[in-house]
């Protein structure tokens, strides 16, 4: 009969530095041995190591540490990041766990995966094992995602990156959550610049003092069709033959007639003069072909100018394909060493 080898006892003493990556299987070894009078061999501890359900990769002397991944979403945004953290090596992250409330959506994406995650969930049941195997969890699914997966990773002391960014403008009191605990914790949180450009400009801008910022978002006129705001004002937008403004009001007042901006105007607003002082202003534009943010700051510095025409994605029309790049380069950034721009 084949004796069943489960995970032994003396191993569980060091199962929380083995979690957090802070001890090596060397440094095991040679603890362990030094409290036997018969010694173990390194293929045991790395043999209990795995027994406990935690992987040893990075976990060897001379090993690179990988950063350990976590994805909340496999839709449009969170296939692109996968797959960039699967392919590229020197991004130096490996990928532990996919969540998806469509298991369909894993399931594709997981097969088109070279090293597969180990953990594969529906929602957020068993989190807490969840989000011990990883060092960063990437939210990429929509706004209840945020409070449901972001918080918890945060007490937990993991790092997190958020592109449901709109949540922080439209939920009350979840920003002040975030960075609350993020402080408590010493965790960073990511926000990637999505669809816009021009965030770096404007965040050194704020150093010294903006005067204005109003972002411009242009559409085909039909882009707007089953706007419920743009019915109720009796804007009949097939008849629309030149370019004609169908919102201007205060970013806050923007993303409650128009979601589908919510997330431009959140990360304007977090990064420049808050919700309340940046202005937006919706315009549908016969003559667009693409939907294209214009983004214009005064400041004391002089005036910044940036206009965006984003390609969709092709997964999802929705969302800008510049969004999944930026959560994109936002890894590379926290990988690199050196960091260009702000
Ligand atoms: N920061 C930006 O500029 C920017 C740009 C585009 C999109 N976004 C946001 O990023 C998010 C992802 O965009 P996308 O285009 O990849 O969307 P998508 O619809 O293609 O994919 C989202 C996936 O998340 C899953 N999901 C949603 N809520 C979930 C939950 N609570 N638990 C588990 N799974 C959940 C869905 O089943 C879906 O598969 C959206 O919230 C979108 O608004 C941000």
């Amino acid at each position: 009969m084949v004796k069943k080898r489960g995970v032994p006892p003396w191993i569980l003493k060091y199962k929380g530095e083995i979690e957090r990556r802070e001890i090596k299987v060397e440094d095991v070894l040679e603890m362990e041995n030094r409290l036997r009078e018969k010694p173990i061999k390194i293929s045991t501890v790395t043999r209990v190591i795995n027994a406990m359900g935690c992987s040893f990769a990075g976990l060897r002397r001379g090993e690179e540490k990988k950063i350990r991944v976590g994805v909340v979403g496999c839709g449009a945004i969170g296939s692109e990041i996968c797959k960039a953290i699967d392919g590229d090596e020197d991004l130096g992250m490996e990928l532990k766990f996919l969540i998806d409330k469509h298991p369909e959506r894993i399931e594709r994406l997981y097969e088109s995966l070279g090293k597969k995650p180990d953990i594969i969930k529906s929602d957020s049941s068993g989190l807490a094992k969840s989000l011990a195997a990883v060092d960063l969890v990437i939210e990429c699914a929509s706004q209840a995602a945020v409070r449901e997966f972001v918080i918890p990773a945060l007490k937990k002391g993991k790092e997190v990156m958020i592109l449901s960014v709109g949540a922080l403008l439209c939920v009350p009191g979840l920003f002040e959550e975030i960075e609350s605990i993020s402080k408590e914790k010493g965790c960073k949180v990511y926000i990637p610049s999505g669809a816009v450009a021009g965030i770096d400009g404007l965040k050194s801008g704020a150093i010294g003092g903006i005067h204005s910022v109003e972002l411009t978002t242009r559409k085909p006129p039909l882009g707007f069709e089953g706007n419920k705001y743009v019915k109720e004002k009796g804007i009949d937008l097939l008849s629309i033959e030149k370019e004609k403004t169908l919102f201007m009001g205060h970013a806050m007042e923007a993303v409650k007639h128009f979601p589908e901006n919510v997330n431009v105007a959140a990360s304007l607003s977090l990064a420049g003069i808050g919700s309340e002082a940046t202005k937006v202003k919706i315009v549908a534009d016969p003559s667009a072909a693409e939907n294209v943010h214009e983004i214009e700051v005064h400041g004391e510095f002089g005036k910044l100018f940036v206009r965006v025409e984003n390609v969709p994605s092709i997964a999802n029309p929705k969302t800008s394909y510049l969004a999944a790049l930026s959560a994109i380069a936002t890894l590379k950034s926290i990988s690199y060493p050196i960091r260009v721009g702000t």
